[in-house]
């Protein structure tokens, strides 16, 4: 089965969040169910400046906005992928510094309607084979609303390949105003209700949904949030209207890239069969990182951790607001990685600067970091107000660093509580709570204190999250199924 697979971002050449983790590890999955794969991305400055052998695969005119873009076709073998990367190279809308979809200050490039427009059509061109590749995908996959006019264009060809649209999360809507509907010359007939229209203006998120064969999101328990008001962002009803192809597969992770016995980014290897002494000595060496002298030998106080893009969504206040008085009453010391919105990373500033000794943060985005934040805290921390599936907890149940999580989304789908209940039946990993308010996880942090205070309860909770299977293999069996449903028999 041929299959192009569309993504705005993929691990380790591009990565703002989970999404570059999955553009990574399925279609690696995929290829190793056999599937002849090509992942198509935008041709950003930072990525193409990682390639090393790049060859032309042809040129295409396509149309932006009001005027019409040279793109070059680009394929490169990449040692960090088993199947070739295809490059959408038009500098005048991806050669720029940083980030894919903000500029500096923080605010979106001010052409992103323009951008991932001239993206899905080169995609769509591709997916008709316009160069004369001799390679015509059966089935193309797109994800998030970068990629949500790929369904959509695909819509007008005679022979159109079976269509995935992957939600990762509903809160980026790709909302455009009407005057670049109309620059961009998009099909007239996408402007109503019943297309990408959206309340005035056009989402290309929307589009993806309606122009897709199956919708697919990224947990179960998202899939039945996001058809219900609190969680669509005004496309619940749309979503309802959809759930015949809507579709919930759990992400799963690279069990290869986060692997606490072989990962090349920690000084010290440890696995489920024997977690000490190398767990402590990540502990040690993250503490070492933030410039903590000698700390005490046996490091007998809770270390806890949080890696987050600092947004709403995160539950970050919720951490920032429950700290002081955790300081005031325990003996836990914090660990805080992250960057996004400037007045979280304010608040955290102020909070190392106010206990030097106990809060250690560090703004910005550190791929090695984050491996050793997994490894080196005792507990991890993601209150996220919603969830569509996050990656960190399924890392932190790996790397034997219980997870304290809100049950919303894939965080319900995959932690599972050390209720009294669940851990006489062995099975508890984690910490869950049910309400988004500061007392409620001050309460759930105290519940997991407790817990580690005692060694062989806490290993016992350790161990069954990091023998908790979070591989591919199923999710990936899941995909190859919705596209196989699309094959002419
Ligand atoms: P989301 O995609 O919503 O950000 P996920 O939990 O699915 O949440 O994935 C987040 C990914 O991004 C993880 O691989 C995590 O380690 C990484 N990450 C987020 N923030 C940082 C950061 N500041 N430094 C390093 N890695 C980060
Ligand atoms: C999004 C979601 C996150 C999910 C990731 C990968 O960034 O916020 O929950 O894990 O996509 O699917």
């Amino acid at each position: 089965m041929k299959l192009l697979f569309v993504a705005s971002e993929v691990y380790p050449l591009v990565k703002t969040g989970g999404l570059g983790d999955v553009a990574y590890s399925l279609p690696v999955a995929l290829h190793g169910a056999d599937v002849d794969v090509r992942l198509l991305l935008p041709g950003y400055r930072e990525l193409l400046r990682k390639l090393s052998s790049v060859r032309i695969l042809g040129w295409l005119e396509l149309q932006g906005a009001g005027q019409m873009h040279t793109v070059r076709i680009l394929q490169s073998h990449h040692p960090d992928y088993p199947f070739p990367l295809w490059i959408v190279d038009c500098p005048a809308l991806f050669d720029r510094p940083g980030n894919p979809y903000l500029q500096p200050n923080g605010y979106d490039w001010a052409d992103n309607a323009e951008r991932f427009t001239v993206f899905a059509r080169a995609a769509t061109e591709l997916a008709r084979d316009a160069l004369d590749i001799g390679w015509k995908p059966e089935v193309v996959h797109a994800h998030d609303w970068q990629t949500g006019l790929v369904p959509a264009f695909l819509d007008g060809l005679q022979q159109c390949p079976q269509r995935i649209f992957t939600i990762h999360n509903m809160a980026y809507g790709g909302h455009f105003s009407q005057a670049d509907f109309v620059s961009l010359k998009l099909p007239s007939y996408w402007w109503s209700a019943e297309g990408a229209e959206f309340y005035g203006g056009f989402s290309m998120l929307k589009a993806g949904i309606v122009y897709s064969d199956a919708v697919t999101t990224v947990s179960p328990t998202y899939a039945r949030e996001i058809c219900t008001p609190a969680f669509g962002y005004g496309m619940d009803g749309l979503l309802q209207s959809r759930r015949y192809k809507l579709h919930g597969i759990l992400n799963g992770i690279d069990t290869e890239v986060w692997n606490p016995a072989t990962d090349t980014h920690l000084p010290a290897h440890y696995s489920a069969e024997q977690i000490q002494p190398g767990k402590s000595r990540n502990k040690l060496a993250l503490l070492q990182r933030f410039g903590v002298e000698n700390p005490e030998p046996h490091l007998p106080f809770p270390l806890l951790g949080m890696v987050s893009r600092l947004v709403e969504q995160k539950g970050v206040d919720l951490i920032i607001n429950a700290i002081p008085d955790l300081l005031a009453t325990t003996d836990a010391r914090f660990v805080l990685i992250g960057a996004g919105h400037s007045h979280f990373e304010q608040r955290l500033r102020e909070l190392a600067t106010l206990h030097p000794e106990r809060v250690f943060v560090f703004i910005g985005y550190d791929e090695q970091l984050a491996h050793l934040l997994e490894a080196g805290a005792d507990m991890f921390l993601m209150p996220s107000r919603f969830e569509p599936c996050g990656l960190n907890q399924m890392y932190s149940l790996r790397y034997g660093t219980p997870p304290i999580v809100l049950h919303t989304g894939g965080l319900a789908d995959t932690v599972v509580d050390a209720s009294q209940a669940n851990l006489e039946r062995g099975i508890a990993d984690g910490f869950v709570f049910h309400e988004p308010i500061t007392s409620v996880l001050k309460g759930t942090i105290l519940r997991a204190l407790d817990c580690f205070y005692q060694p062989r309860l806490w290993q016992q909770i350790q161990t069954t999250g990091m023998n908790h299977a979070f591989g591919w293999d199923n999710s990936a069996a899941d995909y190859l199924a919705l596209y196989n449903k699309g094959a002419t028999p």
